[in-house]
């Protein structure tokens, strides 16, 4: 059965803005982040903390903390992929901290140049940390469903990343179709693997939209109980380590759909279309929800 009310997590200012060709300053950041939070978007990431050679995108993550005006109750919450990532993100309090592995070695070493176990050795004192400071912890797993590199993942792969990552003390799990290529029985094999050492209610969906099957998908995984859905104003989005990788669903399609399904987000969907009509205006692209076009005619 469907759920009652769906919380979503809006990763445009961080999935989305990683993978654009030009940087946004870092004011434009902090008010597309603030208009979002004024559509009623409760947790937002706003950023990550990783190699500015690596993602130079991102490198202005720290200004953006800071210069952020913040709303109370909402998630802030950045990505930090190692101590050093940590450290930088401890200094401008988020409330949240994301760490994120792969089903597959091959992206793994890509992503983050280093083999699963070893990320996996490398988060363990970066969450003992953030347990100390109080902070929440969301573990991500990419290439759940499909690697780029390597082509199928099995469902136990999956199983075992997000097993360990539970154990760690993650408190969320975001499950990742990082190129698109799920189907709804794909991912619903892959979510019963998942939930035989995951509780539902810990577990996150996280797709990208590349071959158009991420509402299908998410729908499926409504109703085997999934609550907490990863959305992408505009559809922005794209990891720069998995090649054809074309935006997140977006978050304006996605509400659409819960609207349509008459499931609770305390999102206001015309509001949405205008910040989504608005940054992509801002990055100079077309814009990518269906929905957004259809509402709001440009
Ligand atoms: P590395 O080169 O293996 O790290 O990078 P290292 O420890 O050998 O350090 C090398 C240099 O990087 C050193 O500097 C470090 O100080 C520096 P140097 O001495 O050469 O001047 N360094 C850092 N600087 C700033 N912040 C840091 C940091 N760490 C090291 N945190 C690393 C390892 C993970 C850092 C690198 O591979 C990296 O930054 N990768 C980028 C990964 C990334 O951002 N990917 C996109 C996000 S994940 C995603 O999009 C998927 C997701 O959306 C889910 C899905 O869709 O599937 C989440
Ligand atoms: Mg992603």
């Amino acid at each position: 059965s469907l759920p009652g009310h769906v919380r979503i997590v809006e990763v445009g200012p961080r999935d989305g803005l990683q993978n654009e060709p030009a940087s946004l300053s870092v004011a434009l950041k902090c008010q597309l982040i603030e208009q979002l939070v004024s559509t009623g978007i409760r947790h937002i990431e706003t950023g990550s903390f990783v190699s500015p050679k690596w993602v130079p995108q991102m490198a202005d993550t720290e200004q953006v903390m800071h210069q952020l005006q913040r709303t109370s109750g909402v998630i802030y919450s950045v990505l930090t992929p190692n101590l050093k990532g940590f450290e930088r993100a401890l200094s401008c309090q988020p409330s949240e901290i994301a760490v994120f592995a792969a089903a597959s070695e091959e992206f793994s070493a890509r992503n983050i140049n280093c083999s699963i176990t070893e990320s996996l050795e490398r988060f363990n004192p970066l969450i003992e940390k953030a347990k100390v400071q109080k902070l929440r912890v969301r573990g991500y797993i990419s290439c759940t469903v499909g690697c780029p590199y390597t082509g199928d993942i099995t469902p136990q792969q999956v199983a075992w990343v997000a097993q360990q990552l539970n154990e760690m003390g993650c408190d969320e799990i975001s499950l990742g179709d990082t190129i698109g290529v799920g189907n709804p029985l794909a991912c619903k094999r892959m979510l019963a693997a998942v939930a035989h050492y995951v509780p539902l209610s810990q577990l996150a969906v996280h797709f990208h939209d590349t071959y158009g099957q991420a509402l299908a998908n998410i729908y499926a995984m409504l109703e085997e109980g999934i609550a907490t859905v990863d959305t992408a104003i505009a559809g922005l989005g794209g990891c720069p380590y998995a090649q054809g990788a074309s935006g997140n669903v977006a978050t304006e399609d996605v509400v659409y759909l819960l609207n349509g399904l008459g499931i609770q987000s305390k999102i206001d969907l015309s509001q949405l279309t205008v910040v989504s009509h608005w940054i992509c205006q801002q990055l100079n692209r077309p814009n990518q929800s269906k929905v957004a076009r259809a509402l709001h005619p440009q």
